[in-house]
């Protein structure tokens, strides 16, 4: 059983949604897909067959935080994933190790499942094992078995370059190590229909940026790891 899962990051809009929730509903597949939409789009995929997650949350179930979104709420609103630690919130919303820490465990206390993305940046290549440690350090010894972890190398976000297939097979079996538990275990980072079939046979599923917007190529995406 593979994991497909769309970041639409802060793109999309109702006509997008329309568009995609026609194409993708005609695709049938075993596995599990999932679709991250910007937190306002959430409620209108109603009609999806398949999930829907958020790409952030706050660590607090409700209160005085303007502009945050409660994972209480989100759980209501159907959410069943929620990524966090993203490269980008990490990088433009100053998220630590320790922040992303406090979301997963108010995710899991909401009866989500956590996408938790870690990844080296480029500076970071030749010793991309401190900094993978460093990200999963709360977690090691934890009851993560709802934890979904993704390898996201920085450098290969957005920008059409992903490492040779032997090099992602070494991170993952890296984190698998660290954790010992049976925790899925996601690539992303420039995905696309060429490149997932490959990777979908070394990793539990993939994520999804900008090939996620295309609904054609998204379909293509899904198929191919059937
Ligand atoms: P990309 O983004 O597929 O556009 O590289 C992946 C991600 O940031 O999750």
């Amino acid at each position: 059983m593979k994991i497909i899962v769309a970041n639409w990051k802060m793109n999309g809009d109702l006509e997008l949604v329309a568009k995609f929730i026609k194409e993708i509903n005609l695709v049938r597949t075993e596995n599990t897909v999932v679709v991250c939409p910007p937190a306002a789009l959430i409620t209108s995929f109603s009609d999806f067959r398949y999930h829907i997650g958020a790409q952030n949350c706050s660590c607090e179930d409700c209160g005085a935080f303007t502009g945050e979104n409660s994972p209480k709420l989100l759980k209501s609103l159907g959410c069943r994933y929620v990524i966090i630690g993203h490269s980008e919130r990490r990088t433009l919303f100053n998220e630590t190790n320790e922040s992303v820490y406090k979301k997963w465990e108010a995710i899991v206390r909401n009866g989500m499942s956590p996408i938790v993305c870690i990844g080296e940046t480029s500076e970071e290549r030749s010793s991309w094992k401190e900094t993978i440690s460093n990200q999963l350090k709360p977690f090691i010894g934890k009851q993560i078995d709802s934890t979904i972890v993704a390898y996201e190398p920085v450098w290969s976000i957005g920008t059409g370059q992903i490492p040779e297939i032997s090099e992602i097979t070494d991170v993952l079996t890296f984190v698998r190590d660290l954790l010992k538990t049976n925790t899925k275990l996601l690539y992303g980072g420039s995905v696309n229909s060429k490149n997932a079939p490959s990777i979908l046979n070394n990793a539990d599923g993939v994520l999804v940026g900008g090939a996620s917007l295309k609904s054609a190529e998204f379909s293509k995406i899904i198929q191919g790891a059937d």
